[in-house]
C-alpha cells in the first residue's frame, strides 16, 4: 500500500504539464505505484461537460476535479493533474480541501515562458488568439496569477522532459510519496 497524494501541475496552455505528467506516471507505474492522470481536456469533456472559461467556471472546473483528485490520493493512488487553473484562489481551496482531509497534495507550477508557449504553441491557441478567432486565452488575454511559493518551480525551456519529470520524482521520493 502506497500514500497518496495529488500532484498538480499548473501553468500556461503549452507549458508542458500534460506532457511532464504522462512521462512521470509512466515511471511511477513501473515501480507498481497506482496512478491516475486527470487531464484538463478530458475531464471538460465528461465531469465539467457544459463549463464555459469564465473565472466562476474555471473555478467550479479547478474545485471538481480537485475533490475527485483528493478522492484519489485519499486512497493510495497518486493523482496527477496536469491542468492549467489560472486563480490563485481555486488552487487554495483545493489545497485546504487536502489538508483538512490530511491528505497530500504538491503544487507544480510549469513556468514557461509565455514567448515559449507561443512558440510551441501545441493545440494551436496562441495562433488562433491572434488572428482574433479566440478570446480568453489564458495568460495572453485572460488572467493567469502564478503560484506564489509552489512546492516545485518548473523552467521546462531549459530541460528536457525526462529531467523535468525527475524533479517532480525527485520531490515526491523526498516527501515519502514514491
Ligand atoms: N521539459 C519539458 N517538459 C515538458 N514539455 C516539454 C519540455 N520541453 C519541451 N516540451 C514540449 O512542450 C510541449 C508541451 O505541451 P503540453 O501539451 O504538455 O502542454 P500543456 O501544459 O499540457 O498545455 P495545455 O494547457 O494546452 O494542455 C510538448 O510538445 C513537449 O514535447
Ligand atoms: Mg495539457
Amino acid at each position: 500500500m502506497t500514500t497518496g497524494a495529488t500532484v498538480w501541475l499548473t501553468g500556461l496552455p503549452s507549458a508542458g504539464k500534460t506532457t511532464i505528467a504522462y512521462e512521470l506516471a509512466g515511471r511511477l507505474r513501473a515501480e507498481g505505484h497506482r496512478v491516475e492522470v486527470l487531464d484538463g481536456d478530458e475531464i471538460r469533456e465528461f465531469i465539467s461537460a457544459g463549463l464555459g472559461f469564465s473565472r466562476e467556471d474555471r473555478h467550479t472546473n479547478v474545485q471538481r476535479i480537485g475533490f475527485v483528485a483528493e478522492l484519489l490520493a485519499r486512497n493510495g493512488v497518486l493523482a496527477l493533474v496536469p491542468v492549467i487553473a489560472p486563480y490563485q484562489d481555486s488552487r487554495e481551496a483545493v489545497r485546504k480541501r487536502h489538508q483538512t482531509n490530511g491528505t497530500a497534495y504538491v503544487e507544480i507550477h510549469v513556468a514557461t515562458p509565455v514567448e515559449v508557449c507561443s512558440e510551441r504553441d501545441v493545440k494551436g491557441l496562441y495562433a488562433k488568439q491572434a488572428a482574433g478567432e479566440l478570446k480568453g486565452l489564458t495568460g495572453v488575454d485572460d488572467p493567469y496569477e502564478a503560484p506564489e511559493s509552489p512546492d516545485l518551480r518548473i523552467e521546462s525551456q531549459n530541460q528536457t522532459v525526462q529531467e523535468s519529470a525527475a524533479s517532480v520524482y525527485a520531490l515526491l521520493s523526498e516527501r515519502g510519496l514514491a
